[in-house]
């Protein structure tokens, strides 16, 4: 096994707006370094579609042994049209699936938070969205996305079959039902558990085991179980309700755009992908804002870098217990918008229009 090397973050900014977004969380990492005497060793390397056009390869073994060691990985964004027709097996997102699989980050916190500051940009009413808070667990290396056998085989008729597996064990579920319950005890204490336990075994096995977990566990927090085409339906619905959301792969995938739409703002969403803990109490961890990589408007100085921004803040929480630096950056991040401050993907009349980098620069200066 290979060991983690402390305080070593890999960047990994891959296609698209990637490198843009990356860039500042950078600066922020290098501004930390001089002004907080944190001393992270940043390597940066290739990943994606990038990493194709070099290599041959979405992700290279050496990148993916540096991955190995460092504490935790930052990730732009993958993919693009360019790449569209390429075999499963050269496709930029298999660079995401492998570092996600093969660093065994099962567990996918994806939160959704309507800034107050940006109510007016969800598609749904302010009195609907304003003060939402959910936190979507969602499980990332097992389920279809993962389950054996899969392709695509021709059958006697002379048509093809194209086929993929849904399939959960007990521990994949367990493991991260119980991420979920902690972090609702650390919130509002209550867990809705997604699945489709009246179509398919694998659901049902999957409410068995969260409602076992809970019964031995978990009794002091509220637990309840929906079908996730409900969940969909309750998203648009009330989505206050929730708390945290705790479901597999697939469903995590599509709810989670959904909730997060609910902010009006994809570019400013983070996300967490987190393995077990070692007995030294060490964890693999990837980092990337829930945004992908925009390839429309990359290049062009206006995509939004809080995501990314965010998303090492959840780094410093989850992988770092940097609990004080984390609330300093994400109260910077209110800061500058409270100025009205905006990138374009989230301008609105009477704000002041800014770049990405000049995003960048604006957090930081609210950080002295
Ligand atoms: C996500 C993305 C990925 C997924 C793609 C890029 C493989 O949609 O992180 O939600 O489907 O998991
Ligand atoms: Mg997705």
């Amino acid at each position: 096994m290979i060991k983690i090397k402390k305080r070593k973050i890999l960047l990994l900014p891959g296609d698209g707006i990637g490198p843009e977004v990356i860039q500042e969380v950078k600066k922020v990492i290098l501004w930390l370094n001089s002004n907080k005497s944190l001393d992270f060793e940043i390597d940066e390397d290739l990943a994606g579609g990038c990493s194709y056009d070099k290599h041959g390869t979405p992700i290279t073994d050496e990148v993916f042994y540096k991955a190995l060691e460092s504490e935790f990985v930052m990730l732009g964004a993958v993919g693009g049209p360019k790449w569209d027709n390429l075999d499963f097996s050269k496709k930029p997102e298999r660079a995401l699936l492998k570092l996600r699989k093969e660093l065994k980050l099962f567990a996918n916190l994806r939160p959704a938070i309507c800034f107050e500051q940006l109510v007016d940009a969800s598609t749904l009413k302010p009195e609907i969205v304003s003060g939402l808070d959910i936190m979507i667990v969602r499980e990332l290396t097992g389920g279809i996305y993962f389950g054996e056998p899969r392709g695509i085989k021709p059958i006697e008729n002379g048509e093809r079959k194209g086929i993929n597996t849904h399939s959960y064990t007990t521990s994949e579920i367990v493991r991260v039902a119980k991420v979920a319950f902690d972090l609702a005890r650390k919130r509002s204490n209550q867990v809705t558990s997604c699945e489709k336990s009246n179509v398919m075994e694998a659901g049902q096995l999957w409410k068995e085991e969260v409602q076992e977990l809970h019964d031995k566990e978990y009794k002091d927090v509220e637990l309840s179980h929906m079908l996730a085409d409900n969940c969909a339906m309750q998203l648009l619905k009330n989505p206050k309700q929730f708390d945290v959301i705790v479901t597999d792969n697939l469903f995590g995938d599509m709810l989670s755009d959904q909730a997060s739409m609910l902010t009006g703002s994809l570019g400013l969403l983070p996300s967490a992908s987190l393995g077990a803990k070692n007995k030294d109490g060490e964890m693999r961890a990837m980092y990337e804002p829930i945004h992908g990589s925009a390839p429309d408007i990359a290049g062009k100085e206006i995509a939004n870098p809080i995501a990314s921004i965010l998303s090492f803040a959840m780094a410093l929480r989850y992988s770092l217990d940097l609990d004080s630096e984390a609330d300093a950056l994400e109260k910077a991040v209110q800061d500058v918008l409270n100025d009205g401050l905006r990138t374009k993907d989230i301008l609105s009349e009477g704000k002041k229009e800014v770049s990405t980098s000049a995003m960048g620069d604006a957090i930081i200066s609210k950080l002295q």
